[in-house]
């Protein structure tokens, strides 16, 4: 018999602790042997959490506890659940997490202090979709040359409701935190920072790339408006915040942002709370893993697959690469990021003011593809939206700052990546 203790008995924790018992047949067939749970930690024992475990509320009650084989870790944060998986592994007990914010910082000193003990993570990344395995052993023989990903559902719910509905901003993220997606600060969903903790994930395990959220390019889905919207429908065009990780020739690039992707490409059509991640590797091409990024069971079922994993004895390295021996790819600097880019500001409706933008733009060698002029308004600005043939991002950041020094220019200047 295995021994599990829950470091934290919320939604996922308590369905968990439900799948072992209900499912408790085909686990242990596929096992091999009986798993149970000993007992779950709880901050709060007042509440009622409708399972059928022992619960505590010490922490060691779980690490230290000497029958204990595999400590779950669903506590969130990241140095309290830091400090306790240490402890567990310490202690030579096998440990799964879900937990991404925890490895999106701390994933190589885990792994180092991990050795030869277990960790594994399936559920701290795009919830019940088994990408991590798919990277880590079923497109092992490939080198990977990308990774595009919805990895956050609630702002893919806004985002559909936006261009689906014309939903306002704000009622969408209610009804998103209400559906039990949204993370307790939503700003981690809606700036981009949860997506950006499955992207170094999942980038680790591509290219051995050893980066913080820090390091790489994030922006969020604040400033969307249906201007934007209705210039991606016009153009073909869909909205979705991705994670992409591209190898260049340089190195790897990293960045989680609003993206306009064509409508009828794969990736485009996934709506809702859904992930979907497409992946593409040098033997076998594209390939597209699509299912519930969040939600109890689903992420249950991912913490699952890596407990009977280290019932069964399935190891290898902790991020994909034996320590030593990683592909030697770096991250490329944000501002060598090539791609191409829309952009969206307002502007005195008078001869000359094309003219203008054009000359600066050109200064900058960024060549427009399409443009669209809209109506008038009353104060006699229009709006101008423009695509650009690929250009360097450091180039279009300058120009950006150029642009809105001119006096035809009012406000900000909002750009969004595109994606062919
Ligand atoms: N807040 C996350 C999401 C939950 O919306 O996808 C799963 O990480």
């Amino acid at each position: 018999m295995v021994k599990v203790g829950i470091l934290g008995v919320g939604t996922v924790g308590a369905s968990v602790a439900h799948i072992l018992e209900s499912n408790a047949d085909i686990l242990t067939a596929r096992a091999g042997k009986e798993i149970v749970v000993k007992s779950g930690v709880v901050k709060n024992l007042a509440k009622d959490r409708r399972v059928n475990i022992p619960l505590t509320d010490n922490p060691l009650d779980v690490v230290d506890d000497p029958e204990i084989d595999i400590v779950v870790e669903l506590m969130g944060g990241v140095e309290e659940p830091y400090a306790l998986v240490k402890k567990a592994l310490e202690n030579g007990k096998a440990v799964v997490t879900a937990n991404k914010a925890l490895l999106a910082y701390h994933r190589y000193e885990l792994e180092e202090i991990a050795g030869n003990i277990p960790l594994l993570y399936e559920a701290s990344t795009a919830g019940g979709i088994p990408i991590i395995r798919a990277l880590r052993n079923g497109l092992a023989a490939n080198h990977i040359q990308s990774i595009q990903g919805i990895m956050n559902g609630t702002t893919n719910y806004m985002l559909t409701k936006m261009i689906q509905e014309g939903a306002q901003y704000d009622v969408i993220l209610k009804e998103a935190q209400d559906l039990g997606y949204a993370e307790a600060d939503p700003t981690f969903d809606v700036g981009g920072f949860d997506a950006s903790h499955k992207l170094l994930i999942l980038a680790s395990i591509a290219y051995g790339i050893d980066a913080k959220p820090e390091d790489i390019l994030i922006e969020g889905i604040q400033n969307i408006t249906q201007t934007d919207v209705n210039f991606a429908k016009e153009f073909g065009y869909e909205i979705k915040l991705l994670g992409i990780a591209k190898k260049v020739d340089k190195g790897v690039e990293l960045r989680v942002h609003p993206t306009m992707i064509p409508a009828h490409s794969m990736i485009a059509k996934v709506d809702g709370v859904m992930n979907a991640v497409s992946v593409v590797g040098d033997c076998v091409g594209e390939t597209m893993y699509y299912g519930p990024g969040a939600g109890g069971h689903a992420t249950a079922s991912a913490v699952i697959a890596d407990i009977v994993d280290i019932v069964r004895g399935n190891q290898g390295p902790m991020m994909g690469y034996k320590r030593g021996l990683e592909s030697g790819l770096t991250l490329l600097p944000q501002e060598e990021i090539i791609t191409h880019y829309y952009l969206r500001m307002e502007v005195d409706d008078r001869s000359g003011v094309l003219a203008a933008i054009t000359r600066e733009l050109e200064k900058f060698d960024i060549s427009i593809e399409s443009m669209l002029q809209q109506p008038h308004n009353k104060d006699s600005r229009v709006k101008l939206l423009f695509t650009t043939h690929a250009c360097q991002e450091v180039r279009i950041r300058e120009a950006i700052k150029a642009l809105k020094e001119l006096r035809c220019v009012y406000g900000d200047i909002v750009m969004m990546r595109i994606e062919k």
